[in-house]
Formats: C-alpha cells, structure tokens, sequence
C-alpha cells in the first residue's frame, strides 16, 4: 500500500493533480514575512519537502543559499530545473528523515535556517518528533527553524495534506489556517 511515507504516493498526487497545497507561487505569507524585521536577512537555507521549490527560489532569489529537498521524481525535477536557473539554490533527491550533517557534498553542512510550509502536515503525524529532530540536527546552534503550520485545524478533523484538501475548503483564502512558528535552536 502507498502511504505518505513513499515518494510514489506524492508523484501520484502530483501527476493527478492533486497537490492542492500547491499554490503554484511563492507562499504570500513567507513574502509577508521577508518585509518582517525578524526575518533573517541572510543565512543558508534547508527545505525540507520543498515540492515545485517556488518558496525555495524565493529564499534564493532573496539572496540566500538553498538546498531544496524532494523525494517524490516530479517535484525534483522541479527542483532540478529551478537549481539551473539559479545558481544558489541546489536541488538534492532525498528522503528528508535520512538527511545528516555528517554525510556526502550536499547536505554535509549545518544550515542557518530550516523552513519549512506543509511538509510538517504532510508527514505521517507518528514522524512528527523524528522531523523536528532532523530540523533540528541540521540547524546551526544559533540556528533558526521557521515553519509555516498549515492547515491549522485545531484538531477538529483533518491533518494536513494531501487528506486535509481533498475535501476542497481551505481555498481560495487560508484565513485562520496557518501560523508561522520561528524557533531559535536552544543547544
Ligand atoms: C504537502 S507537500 C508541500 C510541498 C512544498 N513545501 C510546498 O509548499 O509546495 C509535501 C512535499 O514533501 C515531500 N515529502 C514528503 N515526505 C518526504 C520525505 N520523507 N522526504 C522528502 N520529501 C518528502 C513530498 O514529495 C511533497 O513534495
């Protein structure tokens, strides 16, 4: 059976159509937040999740270093093709839950920032602590974690993608739907 744990799942939901996160633009939100004083002005960047990678280039085209991170083929492509149009952002084929700072090239380094919008709630909640921990490992020790927490339910019924969108009620407005978390790592 497919579940959220195998990139299969997510290339099916991409090839159907059904990446109704996908807001095919920069999340307005994180631009919101790039006009906000607590918005590092500089600092390397980790995605973990980062799908079609228009938030990653977003960072990049602020002038950030980034590596976006995908599993699923179609949305590294993406990331592939965004990484030839700009130079400081670089795309990495890999399982999220086996990044590490002590490992090959690409992800071998500590990161300023690890942001994050919706792959939070598009884990299986049993990986909650376990993505937190990988955050966290590949931050800096005055790193920043910036998460962008949508949907915001409240526990009232759904969990996040891609279950929570089927059922078509969080476009064309998130309006109480997210929240922005910035956590600096306490060491
Ligand atoms: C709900 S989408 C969010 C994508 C992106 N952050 C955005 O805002 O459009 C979740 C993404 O995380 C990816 N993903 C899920 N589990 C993953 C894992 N274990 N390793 C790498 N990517 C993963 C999926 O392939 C998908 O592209």
């Amino acid at each position: 059976m497919l579940t959220q744990n195998l990139p299969e799942f997510w290339d099916n939901l991409y090839a159907e159509g059904k990446d109704y996160w996908n807001f095919k633009k920069a999340t307005p939100a994180l631009l919101e937040f790039f006009k906000h004083p607590s918005c590092p002005a500089e600092g390397s960047v980790l995605i973990p999740g980062a799908g079609f990678g228009y938030d990653a280039e977003a960072w990049a085209m602020r002038g950030h270093e980034v590596l976006a991170v995908d599993f699923a083929p179609t949305a590294v492509d993406e990331l592939d093709h965004l990484s030839r149009k700009h130079k400081n952002l670089h795309s990495l084929d890999k399982d999220l839950f086996t990044l590490t700072p002590k490992d090959s090239k690409h992800e071998g380094q500590l990161f300023d920032i690890v942001y994050d919008y919706g792959t939070f709630s598009a884990i299986h909640p049993g990986r909650r602590d376990e993505f937190f921990e990988v955050c966290y490992k590949m931050l800096k020790d005055d790193g920043l974690f910036i998460c962008l927490v949508y949907p915001l339910m409240n526990g009232k019924s759904l969990q996040g993608p891609p279950h929570c969108t089927s059922e078509g009620e969080l476009f064309p407005g998130r309006e109480g739907k997210e929240e922005f978390w910035l956590m600096k790592k306490v060491v």
